[in-house]
């Protein structure tokens, strides 16, 4: 079966949270291992709200910066608390992020987004990274109330009218590559050089300049 839709993850698979680091310099002297904190506390929190009460994902990043603020001296003000929060908004685009978007395109394989983030939130953040143009479409998490891996999130791409089998995932996070492929996907982990994966992709790549030539296997394989 043909891939008909190339959905690409948003936080670190087409935007460069690491950017985030010169705006957390202002504010403590440990930014690199404050925004490590703060991703991984803003992603356990998604976890953790299945449980309780849904959170959306703007909350969520707000909720996760002012706990672990303290450990890394950080005093903010509200003011400060809406830049940092804000700042997911206005992020770049990984070098690699819009040719792996055009490689889709160009094979007629429409172009998505699937995102925890909501929905503005998401819209806003592509167009500050000059992506909204390109992607057809944007999902969030946040239209149905559940976090990615849960596969209803997953599940959201099949309104377009095509089956698991003909969609490619694309997520530099692992677990959202083993959700995808949970889901039934065709799925990439966008390693971005690093290791350490629990559950074996079905395929990586370095980065996104490598997608072109693994969607041309796809046209052939029929997998
Ligand atoms: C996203 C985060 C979780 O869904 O990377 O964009």
């Amino acid at each position: 079966m043909a891939i008909r839709l190339v959905a690409f993850d948003l936080y670190g698979t087409l935007l460069d949270y690491n950017a985030l680091v010169d705006v957390l310099r202002v504010y403590t002297p440990m930014p690199e291992a404050a925004l490590d904190a703060w991703r991984q506390r803003q992603l356990q929190l998604t976890k953790t709200t299945i449980a309780a009460r849904y959170m959306d994902f703007d909350r969520v990043t707000l909720q996760a910066l002012t706990e672990i603020a303290p450990r890394f001296m950080m005093k903010l003000q509200p003011e400060d608390v809406k830049r940092l929060v804000d700042a997911w908004a206005h992020l770049p685009a990984f070098p690699d992020a819009l040719a792996g978007i055009d490689a889709a395109a160009q094979r007629w394989m429409h172009p998505v987004v699937l995102t925890n983030a909501v929905l503005s939130t998401a819209r806003n953040a592509l167009a500050y990274a000059g992506l909204a143009s390109k992607v057809e479409r944007i999902f969030s998490s946040d239209t149905i109330k559940l976090y990615k891996p849960q596969r209803k999130v997953y599940d959201q791409l099949l309104a377009l009218d095509v089956e698991p089998a003909e969609v490619l995932f694309v997520s530099a996070n692992d677990w959202d590559a083993t959700g995808a492929r949970q889901a039934g996907f065709h799925t990439v982990w966008v390693t971005r050089r690093r290791t350490g994966f629990a559950v074996k992709p079905e395929r990586r790549i370095d980065d996104l300049n490598e997608l072109a030539a693994l969607l041309r296997e796809y046209e052939t394989v029929v997998p």
